[in-house]
């Protein structure tokens, strides 16, 4: 039987850097994965330049059933070392909006350097192997993975359920489960939002239309770009809500964030009579749209035709859309899994399990979950930099 100090299951951005500390602390370290290449979600990332991480990280930016878990990690390791880390190794990056930072080339650089400074660490990565059981032995942990090996600790960063096709599984909730380790309930997060066919008809003359728009789901609002679809709503502002939509409820949408339309369509009335209504909101609104709005509300004839009410239910359509999505795109385009191993069992310090001395849960596995833009990455850092220090 093999022996190490440390094994990481998981080749992800959590778990390679956690592995990297263990072996830079002189942790004799392996790594597994089932999937045959390294990082394959860093690769994918931010458009292929991966956003790694964001300067505004914030914890009220994280998502958790215990909202002030994520603070000590993300206070220990911050967003400045992940730019001094990939400034010294020569990668450039830069801002792009809102403090995302993304690389200047390609995401492959992430991926190279995680495992270049884990070869330097001494690590050990075995890739295409599938991990059928772990168990508790003595005071260590024993790993089947095609043949036993033997470890001291035991660190557990298989990501969440979103993108299955590329190699998300449930294993991690699997162990935590096995070990006692409550759960909390998992959904898709950073996912577009889909409509019911009636709507869907309806909107299809938009599909492909953008906006900038503020977008509110229960009492949190993100201003960012919002895209119709075949299928319902995307862009960044919708990918936002839905981490904090619930199935059943109505996103309010104002997609003229800027402008108060009621106001500017009475003035307009005053001073413009003749003109279109449909005309005007053009002013302020993609003209697909404008168009759009003004069949759904039967409007006809020139603004000067309308009264104050018909107004407000026009301006209304757009400052204050209320729209209740079917559901969601579900994990197959979701970009990360909200909920996961519950943080109560967890220390904050080492992300170790307290009643499993030895067993440590990192990155998105863990039910902290950011927001679009570098958040998730800074966390799956972060996490996985706190447990190298620990095992
Ligand atoms: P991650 O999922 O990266 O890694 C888990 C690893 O465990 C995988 O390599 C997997 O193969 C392996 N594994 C799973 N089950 C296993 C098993 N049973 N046995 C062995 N191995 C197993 N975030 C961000 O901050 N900026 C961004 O730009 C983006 N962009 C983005 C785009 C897309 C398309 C997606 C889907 C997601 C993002 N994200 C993101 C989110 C980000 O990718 C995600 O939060 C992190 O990759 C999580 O890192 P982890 O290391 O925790 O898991």
């Amino acid at each position: 039987m093999e022996h190490f100090d440390v094994v990481v299951i998981g080749a992800g951005a959590a778990g390679l850097r956690c592995a990297i500390e263990a072996g830079r602390r002189g942790r004799k370290v392996l790594v597994l994965d089932h999937a045959a290449k390294p990082g394959e979600k860093i690769r994918i990332s931010g458009g292929g330049r991966c956003n790694f991480t964001n300067v505004n990280i914030a914890p009220d930016r994280f998502l958790s059933s215990n909202p002030g878990f994520c603070i000590s990690a993300l206070r220990r390791r911050r967003p400045q070392d992940e730019m001094a880390w990939l400034r010294d190794a020569g990668i450039a990056f830069h801002e792009k909006t809102l403090g995302q930072l993304f690389c200047d080339d390609s995401a492959q650089q992430v991926v190279d350097l995680l495992v270049h400074d884990l070869k330097a660490a001494g690590g050990d990565l075995r890739l295409a192997t599938m991990v059928d059981r772990v168990a508790k032995d003595g005071d260590g942990f024993r790993v089947a993975a095609g043949s036993d090996i033997a470890c001291r600790s035991l660190v557990i960063a298989t990501g969440g359920k979103s993108i299955p096709k590329m190699g998300a599984t449930g294993f991690g909730y699997d162990i935590a489960r096995q070990f006692g380790v409550p759960v909390t309930d998992t959904r898709p997060g950073l996912v577009p939002l889909t409509f019911e066919t009636g709507l869907l008809q309806r909107t299809a003359p938009l599909s492909g239309v953008s906006a900038e728009a503020v977008v509110q789901a229960g009492k949190t609002r993100f201003r960012e770009a919002l895209l119709f679809t075949h299928r319902g709503l995307s862009g960044p502002a919708i990918l936002q809500a839905s981490s904090y939509w619930r199935e059943g409820e109505a996103v309010t949408v104002n997609l003229a964030p800027d402008v108060d339309l009621f106001a500017q369509l009475r003035a307009a009335r005053q001073t413009h009579g003749k003109q279109a209504p449909a005309t005007l909101l053009a002013q302020h609104l993609p003209q697909r749209l404008a168009r759009w709005i003004v069949e759904e509300q039967a409007v006809t004839g020139n603004v000067a035709d309308l009264n104050d009410g018909r107004l407000k239910a026009l301006a209304a359509a757009a400052n204050a859309w209320s729209v209740k999505p079917v559901g969601s795109e579900g994990y197959r385009s979701a970009e990360v899994t909200l909920g996961g191993v519950d943080t109560r069992a967890l220390d904050q310090r080492t992300m170790a399990v307290t009643a499993v001395p030895g067993l440590h849960f990192i990155g998105e596995v863990v039910d902290v979950t950011g927001w679009l833009g570098g958040y998730n990455f800074q966390w799956a850092w972060s996490s996985g930099w706190c447990a190298g220090q620990a095992v």
